[in-house]
């Protein structure tokens, strides 16, 4: 029986991925794959190794390989079982066994803070976890999800993973500031999404993972467009920080930016070395 207090993860999934185009234009981003398996199967694994079964997809058209990749492909099923190739798809039933999949579509792209409300009807009361597939972050003894959930047992409030990056990179995040309250553990007063270079208070990112409490909906509800005209999760985590309600934690292990090509390049190279098996 599952006692974590987190059972359900929200994927944004709906985004174009123009920058890997052609790769992209009528396959999913999230369904590229690092080395043999898609990106958005390590967010899944990730979420599931935490407690979060029910894994509940924002998509969008031209996204129905997703759909599919967490089904059984009976065809394929009944044309390996036997063979010596069956243990290749191992790893997706057990995906399969243990997570339930639901999905919403998403019709407009209008920033990451609508994609989240989009989600609520899977959502529902409860808090949740929430993971950008883009980010593929690797800890094979805790992942960054199941180590965020400790937090929020501890806080019952919004967690946001963080990393330091380069002072020149701030403006591609959202950035925080706040007061540390134990190594690693920061209170967020203040976010603000793509800050200028120059003028960001820190060099502390938020990377795709959070942990949002429920009231975060309404909020967005009431949030106007931001940054690139979006309406942006970070403007609303924001309301919640200036009560005191978001907690910064810059995560144990390693995150490759796959939303970029030289991240993806990167990514793949690590899992190949040290991951992949076969
Ligand atoms: C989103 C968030 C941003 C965060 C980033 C992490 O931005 O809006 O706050 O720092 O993910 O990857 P995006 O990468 O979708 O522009």
């Amino acid at each position: 029986m599952n006692k974590r207090l987190v059972k359900k993860c929200l994927f944004p999934v709906a985004g174009y991925g123009t920058r890997f185009l052609p790769a992209t234009k009528s396959m999913p981003k999230e369904m590229l794959p690092i080395v043999n398996k898609p990106l958005v199967q390590y967010g899944v694994e990730e979420a599931i190794e935490a407690g979060m079964t029910n894994c509940a997809m924002v998509t969008g058209r031209g996204k129905r390989a997703i759909a599919d990749h967490f089904d059984i492909s009976y065809e394929l099923e009944k044309q390996i079982s036997g063979t010596s190739k069956e243990n290749f798809l191992s790893g997706i039933r057990r995906v399969l066994d243990q997570g339930i999949f639901t999905m919403v579509r998403q019709r407009e792209m209008l920033g990451l803070g609508h994609a989240i409300l989009t989600g609520e009807v899977l959502i529902g009361d409860q808090p949740f976890g929430v993971l950008l597939s883009d980010d593929l972050c690797i800890n094979p003894e805790r992942g960054v999800l199941n180590q965020m959930v400790s937090l929020y047992e501890e806080f019952s409030c919004s967690i946001v993973a963080l990393q330091e990056v380069p002072m020149d990179q701030v403006n591609r995040y959202g950035i925080v500031s706040g007061n540390s309250l134990r190594e690693g553990v920061i209170r967020i007063k203040e976010m603000v999404e793509k800050p200028e270079v120059g003028k960001a208070a820190s060099n502390l990112a938020i990377i795709g993972r959070y942990i949002l409490t429920p009231d975060i909906f309404e909020i967005i509800r009431h949030t106007e467009p931001g940054a690139n005209g979006e309406i942006q999760l970070t403007d609303a985590l924001n309301r919640q920080a200036s009560k005191g309600g978001v907690i910064g934690y810059k995560f144990e292990g390693k995150r490759f930016d796959c939303g970029s090509v030289p991240g993806f390049v990167e990514a793949t190279n690590y899992v190949y070395e040290n991951i992949f098996e076969r």
